[in-house]
C-alpha cells in the first residue's frame, strides 16, 4: 500500500482486538458515510482490519452540520444491529467529535452532544488555526466542568507544533489522539518523538469513506509494532482506548 510516498508493510497478519474511537461511519449524519450501504461497508472494513469495538463519533459542529439527534439514533441502531448480527465479538458505542466553541460545556450538559460512550471523555476538535492559548484554556474549562478532553488529531493544528506546548496540555490533564495518516505526514518527526516518549494516547483513522486512502488501523498497528514495538502498538490501539472508553476485553 502507498500512502504519500511511503510504502507501508501490509504482509503482516492483521491484529485483533483493536479499538476505534474516532470515525464518521454512521450514515447520513455528517460528511462521513452517505447511506446505509456505505456504513455497512465501512463496518466490514473495520472488522477485517482487526477492530473489535467501534465508538461512532459523528461531528457536532453546528456551523457546518445541522444536529440530527433522531437520525443519529436511527443510524446507530442500524449499525449496532448490523454489527451484532454479522460480526462475532464486535461491539459498538456512540459519542461525538465535538467542535469546541464557547457554549460547548452547556451543549454537553443539556445532551445536545455527547462524550465518548458512557464516559466523561470528550473528543474535542478545534479549528486548524486555533491558538495554543485557546486549546489550553478550553482544556482547563472542560476539566473544571467535569469533562476530560481527548484532543482530536493533534497533528492538524498549525500553532500546536512545539513539544513543550503539547506536554503542557498533557500535564494539565488532556489526552491526545492522532490519526493514522500522521505517521506519514509533514509532522511525522514530531509524531515519532511523541510516540517514543509515550505522550500520545490513541491512534484512530478518523474514517469517513474508503476513497480518502488513509492507512487503516490494522496496517497502522503493524507499522507501529515494527517501528516502536509491540508494547507501544498495544497501548495506542487497544489498552489506552479501552481505558478511555471504560470497556474490557
Ligand atoms: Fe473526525
Amino acid at each position: 500500500m502507498l500512502f504519500g510516498r511511503k510504502k507501508i508493510q501490509t504482509e503482516a497478519p492483521m491484529p485483533q482486538g483493536l479499538i476505534d474511537l474516532h470515525c464518521h461511519i454512521l450514515a447520513g449524519v455528517d460528511d462521513g458515510a452517505r447511506d446505509d450501504e456505505a456504513m455497512f461497508d465501512l463496518i466490514r472494513l473495520e472488522y477485517s482490519c482487526g477492530v473489535r469495538h467501534i465508538c461512532f463519533t459523528p461531528h457536532f459542529n453546528p456551523a457546518l452540520f445541522t444536529p440530527k439527534p433522531d437520525k443519529i439514533a436511527e443510524s446507530f441502531e442500524k449499525a449496532k444491529r448490523f454489527a451484532e448480527e454479522n460480526f462475532e465479538g464486535l461491539s459498538v458505542s456512540l459519542g461525538n467529535e465535538v467542535f469546541i466553541r464557547p457554549d460547548t460545556v452547556d451543549r454537553l450538559r443539556e445532551g445536545a452532544c455527547r462524550p465518548l460512550g458512557g464516559t466523561k471523555t470528550v473528543l474535542a476538535e478545534f479549528h486548524p488555526t486555533t491558538s495554543v492559548q485557546d486549546i489550553r484554556m478550553n482544556t482547563v474549562k472542560l476539566l473544571s466542568n467535569g469533562f476530560s478532553p481527548l484532543i482530536a488529531h493533534i497533528e492538524r493544528y498549525d500553532r500546536l507544533c512545539e513539544p513543550e506546548d503539547i506536554y503542557e496540555l498533557k500535564s494539565l490533564g488532556a489526552k491526545l489522539q492522532i490519526n493514522t495518516a500522521a505517521f506519514f505526514g509533514d509532522r511525522k518527526k514530531l509524531i515519532f518523538k511523541l510516540v517514543e516518549q509515550g505522550a500520545i494516547d490513541v491512534v484512530a483513522d478518523d474514517r469517513h469513506n474508503r476513497e480518502r486512502g488513509e492507512p487503516n488501523l490494522g496496517v497502522c498497528y503493524n507499522f507501529v509494532d515494527q517501528k516502536f514495538g509491540r508494547r507501544a502498538a498495544d497501548a495506542l490501539f487497544i489498552h489506552r482506548p479501552m481505558s478511555i472508553l471504560n470497556i474490557s476485553a
